[in-house]
């Protein structure tokens, strides 16, 4: 399936604003289309979806396309509402403020964001689809066995994420260096400009199976939950993405999505 990238990045804030405010009547109050079942969406035809590349296998490119878990358990919605999902890749803090919704930047986000009390203030949250901890991976044979054996040690944290909230507040031993995205960081260990990194175990676990190499190290128990997102009351298109992915639940389609990017079928 080709699905286009937006590199929403390319284009300064200003000036995207007024190309939304002069294409085609789409003002960010008044919703230019609606799919199937009257759901009001930015752009006929299409269901936007920010994201920040890349979060692999959530979402990553390949062959020039956007794929991953999130990105086909999102197909679901798209294929619900009778549109195409489109892929609009910003930062991940324009996601996690609800700037990105409330410039009209996109319909929905998935990026395997973790629903906070914070973060459900500014934006409208799905139940949570995927179950999420913190990992720490570093060389395989870095052994650090806990959180006491980062002490001294530069470690990478992602910006805005739960990660390096995380590293903040619990690990003020180590050396916390933050990244603005995975790739940078991973890259950072990679260069031995880090010697572990922090983020989110589905990640670090892709990761360390494809560079054997390094290793996660442990695992911390966070107990979070990634969910998808819409502008603030945005509950109609939230609603349908409830029912969409408690249907893939019921009818293993999401079983089957999950195995393709994990390999195995979910533990629960
Ligand atoms: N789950 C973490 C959080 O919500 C990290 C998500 C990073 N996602 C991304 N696509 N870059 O803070």
């Amino acid at each position: 399936m080709n699905r286009r990238l937006t590199a929403a990045l390319a284009l300064p804030a200003a000036l995207a604003l007024t190309l939304t405010a002069c294409g085609g009547g789409g003002s960010e109050s008044e919703p230019a289309a609606t799919g199937e079942g009257g759901i009001p969406l930015l752009e006929e035809g299409k269901l936007k979806v920010c994201t920040h590349l890349s979060y692999q296998p959530f979402q990553f490119e390949r062959d020039g396309d956007v794929v991953g878990f999130d990105v086909d358990l999102v197909d679901l919605v798209a294929e619900e509402l009778g549109v195409e999902q489109e892929i609009v890749n910003t930062p991940f803090e324009t996601i996690t403020t609800g700037a990105a919704f409330n410039t009209g930047e996109c319909d929905l986000a998935a990026a395997g964001m973790t629903i906070t009390e914070e973060r459900a203030e500014v934006i409208e949250f799905s139940e949570g689809y995927f179950d999420a901890n913190q990992a720490v991976v570093a060389k395989a044979d870095a052994n650090i066995a806990d959180e006491a054996g980062l002490a001294g040690v530069p470690i990478a944290a992602q910006t805005g994420t739960t990660g390096l909230q995380y590293a903040e507040e619990n690990l003020s031993d180590a050396e916390i260096i933050t990244y603005e995205d995975l790739p940078l960081s991973l890259q950072a260990l990679q260069n031995g400009d880090v010697e572990a990194v922090i983020n989110d175990n589905g990640v670090l676990y892709d990761f360390a199976k494809e560079n054997p190499d390094y290793a996660v190290q442990f695992d911390i128990e966070t107990g979070e939950e990634y969910g998808i997102a819409a502008k603030k009351d945005n509950t109609a298109l939230i609603d349908k993405v409830n029912e969409v992915v408690s249907a893939a639940k019921e009818d293993g389609t999401y079983d089957s999505i999950y195995e393709e990017w994990f390999g195995a079928a979910p533990a629960n």
